[in-house]
């Protein structure tokens, strides 16, 4: 029988699907649903950083909203559901009731608010923390370069605040990936999650409204992710995690042939329940039996593009032939 047992920041997963951050996990009841289906870590719902301002300052959100009435109902309705305290209680809790690891996860755009938070989820007992960064950039005279520093300074103020392993969930536009994944080493990051999936945007047109749309991924999001671990995988130091769009064991195969160390799924538990997770460790298993794979080691990275020798003709030849039809 295969062993899909792996390790991530050093943290032990008895496999690679771990629970990625949302609503599924945002009490002691989905971690414990996750647990009995078998996840290897679960990443909890995100602490989001207006909270932890409106504790701290609680005029704060009316300053730099241009929709002071929405943002206050919002907030409310996230703190009653998920202040700071509840979120380190469930930290806590969650760590004694199942024995998978526990991530963390914050969503903040400043280093300032959230350091302090970073430090109590650590001391709740997280054995890791993911900082979900997700920030769009509609500034108009914020460059690329400034948008890129702030988000590693992030980085560094989270490294310099604790010493459990950090991972950086982010979304996929950025000019130069590979260049900023290895400058969130240096800044201190263990581990990259590619890619978040943002809220969908659409417009209602009799309501003449902006809507979200598209609550769930489907699997044909997922070869964004694969194209940049398979990218990524043997250039940069950090941990790479798919995200987006796996909803099979064989979409977890790939992941890991593209070079993931891990992968965190939400929209297949939202759509299936989280049964899904053991048929996906089942379908994994049985390919590796097929395959005569032990243990995932054996072909993590097999299908990176490390493996060919000049990479961005690689996938210059792979468009030409897509574009002529060459098969
Ligand atoms: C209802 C819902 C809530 C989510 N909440 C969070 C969150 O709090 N923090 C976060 O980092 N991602 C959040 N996500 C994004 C997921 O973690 C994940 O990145 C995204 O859904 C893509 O993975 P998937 O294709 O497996 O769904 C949420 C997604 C959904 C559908």
């Amino acid at each position: 029988m295969a062993d899909l047992s792996t390790t991530y920041m050093g943290l032990k997963l008895k496999n690679p699907l771990m629970v990625s951050s949302s609503t599924l996990v945002q009490n002691l009841e989905g971690v414990r649903d996750a647990a009995n289906a078998g996840a290897g870590a679960v990443v909890l719902r995100s602490l989001f950083e207006e909270i932890i301002r409106k504790e701290t300052q609680p005029d704060s959100g009316k300053l730099w909203s241009a929709h002071p009435e929405e943002y206050d109902y919002v907030l409310s309705e996230l703190e009653m559901q998920y202040g700071a305290n509840a979120y380190l209680d469930l930290i806590t809790q969650a760590k004694q009731a199942v024995d998978i690891p526990i991530i963390a996860s914050i969503n903040c755009h400043t280093p300032k608010w959230w350091v302090h938070y970073a430090k109590q989820i650590e001391a709740a007992g997280a054995d890791a923390l993911e900082l979900n960064l997700s920030l769009m950039p509609l500034y108009p005279k914020k460059t690329s370069t400034e948008i890129e520093e702030e988000f590693l300074g992030i980085v560094k103020a989270a490294r310099e605040a604790v010493k459990i392993p950090l991972a950086v969930k982010i979304g996929p536009y950025f000019t130069t990936l590979i260049r900023l994944a290895n400058q969130m080493y240096g800044a201190g990051a263990n581990a990259l999650v590619l890619f978040n999936r943002f809220y969908q945007f659409d417009i209602d047109v009799e309501k003449m409204e902006i809507v979200g749309a598209n609550w769930y991924s489907s699997p044909n999001e997922m070869s964004l992710s694969l194209r940049w671990i398979a990218a990524l995988y043997g250039q940069i130091n950090c941990e790479l995690v798919g995200n987006t769009g796996i909803h099979s064991g064989l979409a977890v195969v790939k992941q890991i042939l593209a070079g993931a160390q891990a992968v965190e799924i939400a929209s297949a538990i939202y759509l299936n329940g989280f049964e899904t997770l053991r048929e996906m460790q089942t379908e994994l298993a049985a390919w590796m039996d097929q395959h005569g794979y032990q243990s995932l080691e054996e072909f993590r990275g097999k299908l990176s593009l490390s493996q060919v020798k000049d990479p961005e003709m690689f996938e210059r030849l792979q468009y030409i032939k897509a574009l002529s039809g060459i098969s």
